[in-house]
């Protein structure tokens, strides 16, 4: 189809032109002169965005799932106890990844549109006297429900309990789009990959660790190679890597670090949450709920719709392709075929979004779900209309 394609979906986000360029270049020999810069101004910039002074950084070569991996088998053994909280299809994959090498896993379970419950963990890690619990796993926005949870009240958690335990946490979808401060909540391990936040394409885990976690490191027994983080850290330093690294990706992250250097990551968490309140009022003048259920941990990254009954989103998301090219986010997990999900993340501003609402609303129509047009769109108009840019993020 002529026109851009509408790549609606909770990540990938589209590239923006100025990465792709900054991509488009002669690969450079990544233990020649130049790759030294090049790696510290990623590194410093992803220090930036992840708010950590102290933390150290490490990516490599792969995915979120890869970087699940790595955050595991660096900090724990074959047979240590974490809690795990689970509340949705990817905090499932975090907690299954620690299992597949021994981990036992104390999963502390809420239904598919809840976040963290930070008075269960607390009441959980303070029953355990004995600290065999080693960390505690979260993902910090549940891609698959569009639930947001408070980091900050899980770090209160375990300093109320006086827990030691690791705080291990994914933020493939809301590292710089979501605030998440490595630092002030006091997070051990931060996981991320590329293509979300970051607006890049795929193929890169990137962590941050904080010294703690380093020291855990070097008692941990789980099986490791390729996830080592010891040798990435140790070359690093020299502006190196202990294997052929992602040059050209390097050369995109180091374009996407400046731009939202220059945007200002406090515009960019604000940016995101106006389109998100758009996107919600959007979806409740068509009548439709939003899975998310407690307001206060709605996702600024993405809205899981709940398909109306007698209606299978996955159908639905399959139509909305083939009638308009507009991809949509499909229900994972529990949800499946239950709910769609509408990605407003990256590089994305009102007309991108408003475009996006116009397919949802034209995909719904036409598969039959009694929605009136225009009715979305115009909600979301007159709030952007009512919220110019700078006002930030809506109270
Ligand atoms: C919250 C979260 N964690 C982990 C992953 C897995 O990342 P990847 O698909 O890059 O392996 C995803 C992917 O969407 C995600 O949204």
């Amino acid at each position: 189809m002529p026109g851009r394609p509408f790549l609606q979906i909770p990540g990938p986000t589209l590239v923006p032109e100025r990465i792709v360029r900054a991509m488009s270049q002669p690969i450079i020999d990544h233990r020649g002169p130049r790759f030294a810069a090049l790696v510290g101004a990623c590194l410093d910039g992803l220090k930036r965005v992840f708010q950590t002074r102290t933390g150290h950084i490490v990516l490599y070569p792969g995915s979120g799932t890869g970087a699940w991996e790595a955050a595991i088998v660096n900090t724990l053994s074959p047979g240590d106890r974490v809690l795990a909280c689970v509340n949705g299809h990817f905090s499932t994959g975090f907690a299954r990844t620690a299992e597949a090498y021994g981990v036992e896993c104390e999963r502390v379970e809420v239904p598919y549109g809840d976040g963290a419950p930070a008075d269960e963990l607390e009441r959980r890690l303070r029953a355990d006297a004995a600290h065999q619990l080693k960390a505690l796993l979260v993902v910090h926005n549940e891609t698959s429900t569009g639930v947001t949870s408070n980091v900050a009240a899980l770090r209160t958690a375990l300093d109320r309990a006086q827990h030691p335990a690791l705080l291990l946490v994914d933020t493939v979808s809301s590292l710089a789009s979501i605030d998440f401060r490595f630092d002030d909540w006091g997070v051990d391990v931060a996981l991320t990959g590329p293509q979300k936040g970051l607006m890049l394409p795929p193929g890169m885990a990137i962590l941050a660790i904080s010294e703690k976690a380093l020291g855990a490191s070097d008692k941990a027994r789980c099986p490791r190679a390729y996830w080592d983080w010891r040798p990435v850290l140790e070359r690093n330093r020299r502006g190196e890597f202990p294997y052929t690294p992602a040059t050209l990706l390097l050369f995109g992250l180091e374009e996407a670090l400046r731009m939202l250097d220059e945007e200002g990551l406090h515009n960019v968490f604000a940016r995101h949450a106006r389109l998100a309140e758009a996107c919600r009022r959007a979806v409740r003048a068509l009548g439709l709920a939003i899975l998310c259920r407690n307001p206060a941990e709605y996702s600024h990254t993405l809205t899981a719709v709940v398909m109306p009954p007698g209606f299978d989103s996955d159908e639905f998301v399959r139509h909305a392709h083939r009638r308009l090219d507009l991809s949509l986010g499909v229900g994972l997990g529990a949800v499946r075929g239950k709910v769609f999900r509408i990605g407003h993340l990256g590089s994305l501003n009102d007309l991108d979004l408003l475009g996006g609402l116009a397919g949802v609303e034209m995909a719904l129509k036409d598969f039959g779900v009694p929605v009136r047009l225009g009715a979305g769109l115009a909600a979301a108009q007159e709030f952007l209309l009512g919220q110019p840019i700078s006002a930030g993020a809506p109270a």
